[in-house]
């Protein structure tokens, strides 16, 4: 449950602010009646007073979705549809394909349904519309009924529920939307998600995905040839996510080193250790934690003051582990760090990696796409290595806005997955079939049902060619330029790390009035912690934009902007500093 302290900063910041100045509101004051009062009498009290409505009406950034003017059947024109003679009131999911006779009314219901997304779709890019009509867990518990049933709904049911769904929903397409590292929704992107789910296969053999396999592989084939790997060659795969590359990555490494792991397990081999900077991804850890090597066994290696890793001390470090006994078998190098947006010197790492002999892998989640910029690809150089970079992580679904999930890990040595993880399931791969069985690709994953996450990538590919990438990724580069020559000098603003950074991730406080010339340091700290959360929680309650913050080591709460957002601008930029100046300068 959402704790009603952070509308404003208080002592122990469980209170309301109630100063004249400060964006509290009655809707916060409901809300908090609401979160205190059981049985949702506070919520009840709110609707009756009718607060939220009216302060969402008067608010400029609450701007309703259109509504049809003309025609029985709900189409904004004049029209000669067949919505007016299909009462979605009287039919149910049993009316539609494959009833008999059900393609007229299945048309019109899915065409209802695209209607409904299309006026999602446009009022995402207006930027008159919230990111977010907020509402907490209990209010949005009591708003609707989310309950599933026993008998089954009307269609009519259905696609209010459709419509509910959609008005709680974050718009991630919406320019003003910078939360996340995955953001932005693209026109070709969604069609090819449409026609992935409505072809509605698995990727496991060629038999049942031949497109999509074939797609895989030329793909695939294209990123490495980017990466710089000899005429492309190497293998990988589409997982459901950087984490996911990430544990495969440690997956192989480990089976490389120690191939009987696979059938004699953990007992078999002896302690193993991996390595990463301390402001890798969770993901890493996570990884260790799931293949019974143990977050204990991930070493922590040092970072400069932009979030670098340290050759040096990584070296240190596996020298230290060699000498009690370990085995280090995996460093995870990172290309953009998730917070400061760090690129590790993978020269210096590989070097290292080489001299030591274990596997090196580079988690481009977020910051691989950078590859695909002439600009900007000089940081991931390393990368291209033949001799030792051995497998990289690169989500299309980040800095590329592919739409979620689409993330790909590459390997430099071909037949390596395979031999890891198949498990030779006769009923799927049988060896007799009557065609090429490589592209049976199903048993070097760890998954045997497997989405299509490749036509979303392959098709915007081909929409924008490698050089529409390029451009999509250097601008948002610009923009978060924009904003850190903006911001760096400006009263009130304090850059976490000096320096230009080096991906779009700005690290950054903002320090109200109140606490900018506070003596007391610690006071200031303490303060200073505060700020950033409850400028949050007001972006999130006003709906009119959103962004990360988050402490780091012994650095108080700050503001992360990331900018993946292809229709982001200058102007929201300066939308996004004038925001939170207008949010927190009480504070
Ligand atoms: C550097 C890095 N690696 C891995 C991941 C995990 O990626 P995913 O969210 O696709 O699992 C992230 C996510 O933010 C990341 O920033």
């Amino acid at each position: 449950m959402a704790s009603p302290g952070f509308w404003s900063l208080g002592g122990d910041n469980t209170g309301a602010n109630t100063g004249s100045q400060s964006p509290s509101t009655p809707r916060a004051w409901c809300q908090a009646a609401a979160q205190k009062l059981s049985g949702g009498i506070g919520s009840k009290l709110c609707a009756l007073l009718n607060v939220g409505e009216v302060e969402k009406a008067a608010d400029p950034a609450a701007k309703q979705p259109p509504q049809p003017t003309a025609g029985t059947c709900g189409c904004n024109k004049s029209c000669n549809c067949t919505k007016a003679e299909v009462g979605f009131s009287d039919l149910y999911s049993t009316d539609l394909l494959p009833a008999m006779d059900g393609d007229t009314k299945t048309m019109t219901f899915l065409q209802e349904v695209v209607d409904i997304l299309m006026a999602y779709i446009v009022e995402s890019f207006d930027r008159e519309t919230k990111v977010i009509d907020f509402h907490y867990p209990n209010e949005l518990l009591q708003l609707n009924n989310w309950e599933l049933q026993d008998e089954p709904a009307t269609l009519d049911d259905i696609l209010i529920s459709c419509r509910a769904t959609l008005k709680y929903a974050i718009k991630t397409a919406h320019p003003r939307y910078f939360n996340q590292l995955s953001t932005g929704l693209d026109m070709v992107g969604l069609a090819a998600d449409w026609l992935t789910s409505t072809a509605n296969t698995n990727m496991f053999t060629y038999e049942v995905a031949p497109v999509f396999v074939l797609l895989e592989y030329v793909t695939l084939k294209k990123m490495r040839e980017i990466i710089g790997w000899q005429d492309g060659r190497g293998d990988g795969i589409f997982s459901p996510g950087g984490a996911i590359s990430n544990m495969y990555a440690m997956l192989l490494a480990r089976f490389k080193m120690f191939p009987e792991v696979k059938e004699k397990g953990m007992s078999s081999v002896p302690r193993l250790v991996a390595f990463t900077s301390e402001h890798s991804h969770f993901s890493i850890k996570k990884g260790a934690a799931a293949l019974g090597i143990g977050t204990e066994s991930v070493i922590c290696i040092k970072a400069d003051e932009c979030g670098k890793m340290i050759p040096a001390d990584l070296e240190r470090r596996i020298l230290e582990a060699k000498q009690k006994g370990f085995v280090p078998f995996f460093v995870s190098a990172t290309a953009g760090t998730t917070v400061y947006g760090a690129f590790d010197p993978l020269i210096a790492i590989s070097d290292v990696c080489k001299k030591y002999n274990v596997w090196m892998h580079v988690d481009g989640a977020w910051g691989g796409s950078l590859l695909m910029s002439r600009r900007h690809r000089w940081k991931l150089d390393g990368v291209e290595r033949q001799d030792w970079a051995n497998s990289v992580t690169w989500n299309p679904h980040k800095m590329m806005s592919v739409p979620l999930q689409c993330s790909a890990l590459l390997v430099r040595e071909e037949g390596l997955m395979q031999n890891c993880n198949q498990m030779h399931a006769c009923y799927l791969f049988q060896q007799d079939k009557h065609y090429d069985l490589s592209y049976d690709t199903g048993d070097k994953a760890l998954q045997c049902g497997r989405h299509v996450d490749i036509f979303k990538l392959w098709l915007m590919w081909r929409a924008k060619g490698t050089i529409g990438f390029e451009a999509q990724i250097d601008k948002c580069l610009e923009l978060s330029e924009y904003l850190y020559n903006k911001i760096k000098d400006r009263e009130g603003y304090e850059m976490v790390f000096d320096g230009k950074p080096q991906h779009t991730n700005v690290c950054f406080w903002y320090l109200p009035p109140g606490i900018r010339y506070m003596e007391d340091k610690e006071e200031r700290k303490k303060h200073l912690h505060k700020v950033a959360p409850v400028i949050k929680a007001r972006m999130m309650e006003y709906g009119t934009t959103m962004v990360g913050y988050q402490p780091q080591g012994d650095k108080v709460n700050f503001f992360r902007m990331v900018i993946s957002n292809p229709a982001a601008t200058f102007e929201d930029i300066d939308f996004l500093i004038e925001e939170i100046e207008r949010l927190g300068h009480d504070l």
